[in-house]
């Protein structure tokens, strides 16, 4: 049976340091151990939030129910053959650290998605996506709780409808609870090299002999270059999702602003957020406490001691400012939990 705390700080337990606090919390080394905290849960009317490294969340104030932190660990390795394998990774392990093993291992798929903090269960959520790679270009299928039915079930990578920072798990929040995910991995795949920042870090090198351990250390240079390190300055990542907007849109904002940045496809675009909060004057933006990071406007920091709030209020001023400067809606990445948001 899981060891159930009361009055539990989630300070240590969420990357932006939000000085939180939960009710009830417990560590999950199993589905059994997910099933009873569920149960527990559910006989005393409590709410639950499954937490994984915490590292996607702003906590707008304490959680009030039991908060249950996914900690079942494992990697397997699968149907190997002579070309691929599938790597099977439980939910609660440390997401980079599986990446520099599978690289390690010579498997190529992973290498990308070098230091992005969290777990494995938490990654396919937000469908993780760096350097041109996401998660859903590997993942074969995983394995829930599903609670409508109380029954352990697969999803395939289709059915878990990925998109950008989307999936399955953000229209149905709460209802699954990721144990395991597994991945297709190549040994001979193209190593994925295009973005901007990995062909500007290579430029004077032959790739041809590279590995996946040297994009994963490329990669890994690229972002502490540009990225805090959350045990540094507390942060969540990207703090909005770049916009999606339709290509005529996009063109016209493009005449207006040549300099924009963005990613256009066929019919619509997706727009640099980062460019778009920089043009407003507010990187390098602080208060107190709560700030916007001085080499990616994307991200905003916790300096001194923030709450949630005071960071959802820095949001909001750039969502305004955006909307009003250029006509864009910015969306909020990270979920929104505690206080009086619970259920968002
Ligand atoms: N830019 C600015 N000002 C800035 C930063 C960037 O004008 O302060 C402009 C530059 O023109 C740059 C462009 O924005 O070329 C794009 O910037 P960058 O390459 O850093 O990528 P991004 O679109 O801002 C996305 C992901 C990151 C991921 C990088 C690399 C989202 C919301 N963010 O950022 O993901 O690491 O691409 O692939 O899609 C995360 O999700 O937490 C995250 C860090």
């Amino acid at each position: 049976m899981n060891v159930l705390q009361e009055a539990v700080s989630l300070r240590d337990k969420n990357s932006l340091g939000i000085d939180a606090s939960a009710r009830y919390f417990t560590r999950a080394r199993s589905t059994d151990d997910l099933r009873h905290a569920i149960a527990w849960a559910d006989a005393q009317n409590l709410e639950t939030l499954i937490l994984g490294g915490g590292s996607n969340l702003v906590f707008a104030g304490d959680f009030s129910g039991l908060v249950v932190q996914v900690g079942i660990t494992g990697r397997c390795w699968q149907e190997i053959n002579s070309d691929s394998a599938v790597l099977e990774l439980g939910a609660g392990e440390p997401w980079h650290d599986c990446v520099l093993y599978a690289a390690k291992a010579g498997y190529r798929g992973f290498e990308n998605l070098a230091l992005i903090p969290g777990t494995v269960g938490a990654a396919p959520v937000q469908n993780i996506g760096a350097y041109g790679t996401e998660l859903s270009d590997t993942m074969v299928d995983l394995t829930a709780l599903d609670r409508t039915t109380g029954k352990v079930i697969r999803l395939t990578n289709e059915q878990c409808r990925f998109s950008y920072r989307d999936s399955l798990f953000k229209h149905e929040p709460g209802r699954y609870i990721i144990i395991r995910v597994r991945f297709r991995l190549s040994r001979t795949r193209d190593l994925q090299l295009q973005y901007h920042d990995l062909k500007d870090y290579f430029s004077d090198q032959d790739t041809s002999q590279l590995t996946p351990s040297d994009v994963a250390q490329a990669v890994m240079a690229v972002r502490r270059r540009k990225l805090p390190d959350p045990d540094q300055l507390p942060n969540v990542g990207s703090f909005f999702k770049n916009p999606v907007i339709p290509g005529t849109e996009w063109r016209s904002l493009k005449e207006r602003h040549p300099d924009l940045a963005g990613y256009p496809a066929e019919d619509s675009a997706k727009v640099a957020a980062a460019w778009l909060i920089d043009q407003c004057g507010w990187k390098g933006y602080r208060n107190d406490r709560v700030g916007v990071h001085n080499r990616q406007a994307l991200v905003l920091v916790n300096h001194s001691d923030g709450s949630g709030q005071d960071v959802l209020n820095l949001a909001s001023r750039i969502r305004e400012d955006v909307q009003s400067r250029f006509g864009v809606r910015l969306e909020i990445e990270p979920g929104v939990v505690g206080g009086a948001t619970t259920g968002l």
